[in-house]
Formats: structure tokens, sequence, C-alpha cells
């Protein structure tokens, strides 16, 4: 059985202050959830939350990487850099970098690469957008993001990840997808990636991320192929934050 896993993409949000306050109070109930649980600040508070976290179940990650090792690419921040700071998991073609940054599947799938080289965990994010569900092509746009990872990595690679669904639609919209819509699509990512590889696929956690919040989580997270949730403006309230967490363990039975 899958174990569930809930992560707090807190994009750029956050200060010295601020994040010591939610770190603090996510430490204080840490060991009670029935799920890993995992923060991915801003590149600059790296550092102040893996001192805040060391030693605890508390798991630190980052929203992007470059795809190179190092060298004259202004502005970027390495694989390496991110492990000398704890972090254990890299989000990758989140909506937000592919859409405002121009992020392709190739680049995606290269980053991929990269954090799998240095030994941590990609979380590759997919998605269509509303015009891409109305124009009845989610599973198509849904099927060539993975893909993209699938042609240049191997099913195993991607087993070696996780794949965290968001519909750009539902991202901080507060229009989450219902359970059955995301359950569809979780499914069709399992088969897709079950066709060529059985295994891989029963293993493969799956993360639903898009206005999950303290209300919905329980129903999301009860659908058999949700395995947990990438949570972003909930994330930044403990309170949310944990019930969301404390969420997964509703269902799982
Ligand atoms: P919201 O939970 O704010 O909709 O954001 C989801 C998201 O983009 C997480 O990566």
């Amino acid at each position: 059985m899958r174990s569930k896993l809930v992560a707090g993409n807190w994009k750029m949000h956050g200060g010295l202050a601020a994040n010591a306050a939610l770190l603090s109070a996510l430490l204080t109930e840490i060991d009670t959830l029935p799920c890993e649980v995992v923060v991915c600040p801003p590149f600059p508070y790296l550092a102040q939350a893996q001192q805040v976290l060391a030693g605890s179940a508390l798991k630190l990650g980052a929203q992007n990487v470059s795809q190179h090792p190092a060298g004259a690419y202004t502005g970027e921040v390495s694989v390496s850099m991110l492990r000398e700071f704890g972090c254990r998991y890299v989000l990758l073609g989140h909506s937000e970098r592919r859409a405002i940054y121009g992020e392709s599947d190739a680049t995606v799938a290269a980053k991929f690469e990269a954090v799998l080289a240095e030994g941590l965990v990609p979380v590759l994010c997919v998605g269509e957008t509303l015009a891409d569900r109305q124009a009845g092509e989610t599973e198509m746009v849904v099927g060539r993001q993975l893909d993209a990872v699938l042609a240049r990595l191997g099913v195993a690679a991607l087993g070696c990840g996780i794949v965290a669904y968001e519909p750009v639609w539902a991202i901080g919209t507060g229009q989450t997808a219902t359970p059955e819509q995301a359950q569809l699509v979780h499914a069709f990512i399992r088969q897709r990636v079950a066709a060529s590889d059985d295994e891989v696929a029963a293993k493969l956690r799956i993360l639903y991320g898009g206005s999950v919040k303290a209300d919905n989580a329980a129903a999301l997270f009860g659908q058999p192929d949700i395995d947990g949730g990438l949570i972003g403006g909930a994330a930044l309230v403990a309170e949310d934050f944990l019930a969301i967490c404390r969420a997964t363990g509703v269902s799982s039975s």
C-alpha cells in the first residue's frame, strides 16, 4: 500500500518571522500526523528551515531547480546546493513555471534527470488548463507531460519520483476538482505508467493539488488513486495545513 504524503508549496510567500512561527506550529504536531509531511519554502529560507527542522520528521523540499550542475547560469540554483540545505524533494514543472517562465516538457524532463542524479526525489507537476479541459484534451496534455519524462529517462526513473496532478484551473481559484474528476485523471496517470510497468505504477505516489482545503481534503484523499496533496494557499496557515495532513488518516482504512 502506498503511504500518503502532503507537501506545502509556499510559492513566493514568507519571511523570517512568519516562517519561524509556521514551522514551530507544524513541529508541535508532526509526530501525531498520519502522513509524510514536506514544506517547500522559497530558496532564501531553506537554511532557516533546515535549522528549525533538524532532527524532526518534517521534511524539506524546494520549488524549482536548474537542470545544470554548475556554471554560468545567473540566478539559478543547482540540485547539489539544495542537497546541502537539507532538501529531499524538488517540485518540477509547476504550472506557474511552465506558464510564466516558459518551461517546456523537455526542460522539465532534464530537471527530473538532474534531481535523480543527486539522489533527491523529483515531484513532477502535470495538469491541464481550463481551455484544455473544455476542448476535451485533459488526457492528451497530461499524457504528453508524463511521456516527456518516460521517453527521456524510462519508467523506472519515473517511479523514483512522485507525480502531482494540479489542474491549472483549480490552482488558487477556490474551484477544486471534485474527488471524482481528480480520481479519473489520477487513474489515467497510473494506467499510462502501467502501460510501461505495472509494478512501478502500483507503487507510484500521485498527489492532487489545486484549492485543497481542510473541508475538501478527506474526500479527495479517500479516492483510490489519490495519495496525498500538494497544497498552496492553505499551507501558509498552520491550522489549515495540519487539518489537511490529518485528513489523510480519515480515508486510508
Ligand atoms: P492552491 O492550493 O493555492 O490552489 O495551490 C495549489 C498549488 O499550486 C500547489 O503547488
